[in-house]
């Protein structure tokens, strides 16, 4: 491996905190390319349980360098507080390195994203509040504050002054809010200068040089493909590419540096927030993938809608992202049901749709044509070697990597780091 990109293939949540932290077992450079603390990452070492938001998962390893490209959003605050909170834990965050042409999420983002879910009422799109929809259209509008503004008091204090002309407007006229003050903002916000001086960089080369030196570099994608602003479900998507075409811009290098590209798909699937969803199961079916999958955001703790592997969407992530492989999670999960489903097309208004439909429109009213397989019913968690699973849960998997046309190289049993099962070289 030199460069490898892992990203959700799903609408987030399959479980990419565990892939990621394996494989930064032998990296030495792990880098967030999109998005904010809207991701959740939970990884599980020994006994104890991490919830990262901001920082790359491999801060765990001691020889990894972890990376915040110019594509993400970010909250100081946050990020701050992430890197008290791994100190605390006696993990060393000082090789945390932040890209000088970030983005950085203000307290107006936060705000508007607020008021503006409020104000959508129910079309609302279920989004995690923390700002990262309001911070990126600044950055698309060239308004945005950057990392490196944060170390020019001048530049910062105009910039800041002139985007709350702005958002105070927007503030108090058209979601009826009080406008915000300037001052407390920038006396904040220049106070975190000093605490991420030492982690700026110019992202871009550092990336670049250790592809150059042949180190192990990982893309670390937040959120999933079918959130992504371009090719995810429109409007009900996040603000950014997690696709991997993503990784381009949102580090800065070209896309022949990249040779491998792993796609994360749970067993089953899940969706957090609003958006079209066909193999949703609001029954007993979807309950119980909650309760046994534990089903519920890292970020904001909401219930996720549950349903069965959607082998329609899995083809499509495998083209938008070039996918040469799949790690799939939580089949230990279908362990508890007796039959276990896979949407192999779709059926809209009569007609079957084998690929994933373009138009919202028709994407809504689909219904899944399923086919059906027998279930397991065996406690799968503790299996080491993939041919030790039984018969049905092998054929399960097999048959996701016939629909999926590339395969599946790794599958996840359990929470636990050794609970992942590798399939050939
Ligand atoms: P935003 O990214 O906070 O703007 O939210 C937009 C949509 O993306 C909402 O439906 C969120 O629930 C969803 N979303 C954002 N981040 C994640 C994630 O890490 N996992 C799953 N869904 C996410």
């Amino acid at each position: 491996m030199s460069a490898t990109v892992l990203i959700g293939a799903q609408w987030g949540d399959e479980g990419k905190g565990k892939i990621t932290d394996v494989l930064s077992e032998t990296a030495d450079v792990v880098v967030r390319y999109q998005g904010g603390n809207n991701a959740g990452h939970t990884i599980v070492v020994g006994e104890e349980r991490f919830a990262l938001t901001l920082i790359p998962s491999g801060v765990l390893y001691p020889q990894v360098t972890p990376v915040i490209g110019n594509g993400c959003v970010i909250d100081p605050r946050v990020l701050i507080e992430e890197m008290d909170t791994l100190r605390g834990r006696n993990i060393d965050p000082s090789r945390v390195r932040i890209s000088a042409n970030a983005h950085v999420i203000m307290p107006y983002h936060r705000k508007l994203d607020a008021v503006r879910e409020r104000y959508l009422g129910k079309r609302q799109i279920g989004t995690t509040k923390r700002g990262i929809g309001p911070a990126y259209m600044d950055k698309f509008s060239r308004s945005g504050i950057r990392v490196q503004d944060l170390f020019d008091p001048k530049i910062f204090r105009r910039k800041l002054e002139d985007n709350l002309k702005d958002k105070n407007r927007q503030l108090v006229k058209v979601y009826n809010q009080l406008p915000m003050d300037a001052e407390p903002i920038a006396a904040e916000y220049l106070g975190y200068a000093d605490l991420l001086r030492d982690h700026v960089t110019d992202a871009s080369l550092l990336v670049w040089e250790a592809i150059e030196r042949g180190d192990r570099v990982l893309f670390e994608g937040a959120q999933g493909t079918l959130l992504d602003i371009d090719h995810g479900t429109y409007p009900f998507v996040t603000s950014s590419n997690p696709t991997a075409g993503g990784v381009s811009t949102g580090i800065g290098i070209g896309p022949r540096s990249i040779d491998r590209v792993i796609g994360v798909a749970k067993a089953y699937i899940s969706r957090v927030g609003s958006g079209p969803f066909p193999t949703e199961l609001e029954d007993e079916t979807g309950a119980r993938m909650v309760d046994i999958g534990g089903e519920f955001g890292t970020v904001t703790g909401r219930r996720r809608r549950c349903g069965w592997l959607d082998a329609v969407a899995l083809r499509y992530a495998v083209r938008v992202n070039g996918l040469s492989e799949i790690a799939l999670t939580k089949l230990d999960v279908l362990s508890h049901f007796d039959e276990v489903k896979i949407a192999v097309a779709y059926d809209s208004l009569g007609e079957r749709y084998d690929n994933f439909p373009r138009q919202q429109g028709v994407l809504y009213n689909c219904a899944p044509v399923y086919e059906t397989h027998g279930g397991w019913n065996t406690d799968i968690s503790e299996v080491r070697d993939f041919s030790d699973l039984p018969k049905a849960a092998q054929q399960y998997v097999e048959r996701v990597e016939e629909l999926a046309g590339v395969p599946v190289s790794m599958v996840s049993v359990g929470p636990a780091r050794d609970a992942i099962l590798s399939r050939g070289d």
